[in-house]
């Protein structure tokens, strides 16, 4: 496989970190991007789970859930979130410590790797508290088999001394609510899975819902944002209220540089121009990705490939573009290999796209805004 250099886009080829292209990449990852929390995140996520948009049945589950666990005094059962990043797992799981009225104590999988990490955190709670636990699919097998006796029996046996010495000691715990995120239910084993109660999965916003909650968010900032402007915010997101909101405070900068008060359409459109995310909310990588697929004309490509050719890791691929390339039809997967979709092959099918050397920028009349 030779990357040619054809791709239009002059960031190609840079490496990431000081690139325009490595910024503009950040922008549309729905990631929490470094500078971002936990300070300006938390000064827009909502307080209040009647202040969070969208997610009917979800939010609607819980406010049975909740309610029957303050009837009977006891706390939530172990609840499991899951979906893409930045569709608010972590604010539905401090919405139910606020809800019920208890401490939130949060974490993440990656930091969970030794029994004695855990064995701190839970020895710490009080009655009824949430433990949280971000990115669950990371924390090490020992601390999964932890987990399950404390998540059973609010209790866990923990090895004191080593050698002869060693003998186990119990501690009782208080009754807590396990809540975990992932963005990989597919990666927690069944045994792990089966110990929650309550599962929960969140999908991508409706265009309608994101433009509640960025009507929601620019009053916060104190930024006039027409309902228009709103519209081509939410079109170009992907679904994702945290790249939603982050679009927002960068189009709030090029207004506010250039002396305007409001953001309307044309205004939101053409930052998000600047920006490299064009009308369908693709960003540069993804059409790197879309690219290489479609120049192998029909014959598909591996992941790995991909991966190297657009100079992402392999993760990244899986994790933060392809999901949105499958959903909105421009990818699909088939067994040997990812080919493209019928939304690409619409747009730009591989004679289109051999015979344009390979621009993929799309042309604004050649699809509707906010769709
Ligand atoms: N339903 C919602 N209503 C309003 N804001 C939301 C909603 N979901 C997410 N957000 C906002 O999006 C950002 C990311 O949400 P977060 O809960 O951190 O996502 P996740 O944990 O799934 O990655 C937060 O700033 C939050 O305020
Ligand atoms: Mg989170």
């Amino acid at each position: 496989m030779h990357a040619t250099p054809w791709h239009s886009d002059s960031s190609s080829g840079t490496s990431p970190g000081s690139s325009p292209g490595a910024e503009e990449t950040r922008q549309t990852q729905p990631a929490a991007i470094q500078g971002e929390t936990p300070a300006n995140e938390e000064q827009i996520r909502p307080g209040d789970l009647s202040e969070f948009v969208g997610q009917a049945t979800v939010v609607d589950n819980l406010r049975v859930y909740l309610e029957a666990a303050r009837k009977r005094g006891e706390p939530l059962d172990h609840t499991l979130f899951s979906g893409m990043p930045g569709l608010g797992k972590t604010t539905l799981s401090s919405l139910i410590a606020s809800q019920m009225g208890v401490n939130f104590r949060a974490t993440s999988g990656p930091v969970l790797e030794k029994a004695k990490d855990l064995v701190g955190l839970l020895t710490e709670l009080e009655e009824g508290d949430v433990l949280f636990i971000d990115e669950v699919h990371r924390i090490s097998r020992v601390v999964e088999e932890y987990l399950y006796t404390a998540m059973e029996d609010f209790q866990i046996d923990i090895l004191i001394d080593s050698g002869p010495n060693a003998r186990s000691m119990r501690i009782h715990l208080p009754r807590f609510t396990l809540v975990a995120a992932t963005t990989r239910e597919g990666n927690l084993t069944a045994p792990f899975r089966a110990r929650f109660g309550i599962h929960e999965k969140l999908e991508p916003y409706a265009v309608e819902d994101l433009v509640c909650i960025l009507e929601r968010s620019a009053r916060i900032l104190d930024v006039e944002l027409d309902a228009e402007g709103a519209r081509v915010l939410a079109g170009r997101c992907r679904g994702t209220p945290r790249i939603a909101n982050r679009y927002l405070r960068r189009v709030r900068d090029f207004v506010d540089v250039e002396g305007q008060d409001r953001i309307d359409a044309k205004r939101a459109a053409a930052a998000l121009d600047r920006l490299g995310v064009d009308p369908h909310g693709l960003d540069s990588v993804d059409r790197k990705i879309l690219e290489v697929v479609a120049r192998s004309e029909g014959t598909p490509v591996g992941v790995k490939t991909i991966a190297v050719t657009v100079g992402e890791e392999e993760r990244t691929i899986e994790d933060v573009h392809e999901p949105f390339l499958i959903r909105a039809g421009f990818l699909e997967k088939t067994t040997r290999g990812r080919v493209l979709g019928p939304a690409a092959e619409k747009l730009w099918g591989n004679g289109a796209v051999t015979r344009q050397q390979g621009s993929l920028d799309i042309e604004q009349s050649d699809v509707e805004e906010s769709t």
